[in-house]
């Protein structure tokens, strides 16, 4: 049995288990991590960007930090589907689901990871947190979808495909263009901070979080299973939190910062 690192080390500490439980414990597991995630965030124990800059711990550069942590996200469910397709072929649902997730890590990989702007180095610890996540949900996601589920053609036509699908690229198009308003806020050279306007932002501080929760929202949606709404529920818990820190910061770095903008749910929160 084709299988990686996560796999392995599950089966090690719980030699007994089988893979389909392997991947419904890891969902579990993550929903523990959502639990945890904002306390983490919120009280700077894994701090990176602005919080990260007088950190004493190792560095490393901004753009190979985020393009390797995020890799195995992009790498492992090619692998799975690799090692997998010949004896258990994926329906055509089955790949649509899967190419969403590979479009997102392609994006972060090739695109947005070479793309940033005056980024700053992430200390280790949060580089290796955030790739031990990317390599869990990498292989939880692509076991679920290539090996323990057989999605009907006619699950395109449900519900709760269509408008996951359609909150998925309304999610991906903000996170896209939120992105983009951030790094032209910064010259050739410049590594400071301004105030981000247009867009989302109009509406929130974390103007590309919300984008990206909106995505996992919409994927957990059409997906419709324990392992989508376990990686939505941690998206939607770190991205609240580092918006809320982003909120505050504004708020106390900008006088003029716009009183109507809320940090994560327009209107709301
Ligand atoms: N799925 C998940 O759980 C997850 C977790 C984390 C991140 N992400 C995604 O990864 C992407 C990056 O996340 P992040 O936390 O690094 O976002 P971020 O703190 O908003 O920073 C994004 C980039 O823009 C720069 N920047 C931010 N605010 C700026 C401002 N006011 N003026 C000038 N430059 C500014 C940052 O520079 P500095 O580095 O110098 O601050 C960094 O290069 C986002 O799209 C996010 O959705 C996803």
């Amino acid at each position: 049995m084709a299988d990686t690192i996560v796999g392995r080390l599950v089966l090690a500490i719980w030699p007994t288990i089988d893979q389909k439980q392997r991947v419904d414990v890891l969902a579990s597991l993550m929903l523990d991590w959502a639990c945890m995630a904002p306390l983490v965030v919120v009280s700077g124990l894994l701090p990176y960007g602005r919080y990260g800059r007088n950190s004493k711990m190792l560095q490393i550069n901004a753009r190979l930090g985020w393009v390797l942590q995020e890799l195995p996200s992009f790498v492992i469910p090619i692998y799975v589907f690799m090692t997998s397709y010949r004896t258990h072929p994926p329906t055509m649902t089955n790949l649509v689901l899967l190419g969403m997730f590979l479009f997102h890590y392609g994006y972060r990989v090739l695109v947005y990871s070479c793309s940033i702007r005056g980024g700053k180095p992430s200390p280790l610890p949060f580089f290796m947190t955030a790739m031990f996540f990317c390599t869990t949900n990498g292989y939880m996601q692509a076991n679920y979808l290539l090996r323990h589920s057989n999605y009907p053609s006619s699950w395109i036509g449900e519900w709760n495909f269509i408008i996951g699908c359609s909150l998925f690229l309304l999610g991906f198009y903000t996170n896209w263009r939120c992105d983009v308003i951030l790094r032209n806020l910064r010259g050739p050279g410049e590594t400071g901070y301004k105030i981000p306007r247009g867009w989302a932002f109009e509406l929130v501080s974390g103007g590309n979080y919300l984008g990206e929760a909106t995505e996992w929202l919409g994927w957990a949606l059409a997906c419709w299973s324990p392992q989508g709404v376990a990686f939505a529920a941690f998206a939607a818990a770190f991205l609240g939190a580092r918006s809320y820190s982003h909120h505050v910061w504004y708020r106390e770095h900008f006088k003029d910062y716009p009183s109507h903008r809320k940090a994560f749910i327009p209107f709301v929160f």
